[in-house]
């Protein structure tokens, strides 16, 4: 999967000034384009394009994935939470496992796109 920081990379030397001045990518905002490629990529078949769990795999799932344009449960959510889940699962933080943990596919700063695309579900 191309890195959003490859662009960056490409530009200039190959010294690692980047690295030197500090610039960490997990401390950069979420991309909402990249998560939105990968969501609809890996994510959407049991999430749904439009976020409610209605994708053509989440309809059969034992747990039906959460409404992720319910504000009222979402909101609540700590960004962290929703992190920890995509990254290693849902049965690491106690919900079902057929959420499945993403953190062989996915990098740290992936991972906040994706959490980044999932908040943009609920509207308010
Ligand atoms: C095989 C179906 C499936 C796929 C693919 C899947 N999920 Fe899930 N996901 C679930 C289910 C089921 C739950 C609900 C777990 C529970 O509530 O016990 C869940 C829960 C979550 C949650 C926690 C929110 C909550 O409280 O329900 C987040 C965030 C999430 N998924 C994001 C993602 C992202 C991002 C991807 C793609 C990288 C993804 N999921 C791919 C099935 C899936």
């Amino acid at each position: 999967m191309p890195s959003p920081s490859s662009a960056a990379q490409g530009m200039g030397t190959m010294s690692n000034q980047g690295m030197i001045a500090g610039e960490h990518p997990t401390t950069r905002a979420g991309d909402l384009a990249a998560g939105k490629a990968s969501y609809t990529t890996f994510c959407a078949k049991c999430h749904g394009d439009s976020g409610k769990g209605d994708g053509s795999a989440g309809v059969s799932l034992q747990t039906k994935p959460r409404d992720f344009t319910n504000c009222a449960e979402m909101t609540p959510m700590p960004d962290d939470m929703l992190f920890k889940v995509i990254k290693d699962g849902g049965a690491a933080s106690g919900m079902s496992r057929e959420m499945p943990p993403w953190k062989d596919a996915f990098e740290d700063p992936e991972i906040k796109d994706l959490v980044a695309y999932v908040r943009t579900f609920c509207k308010k």
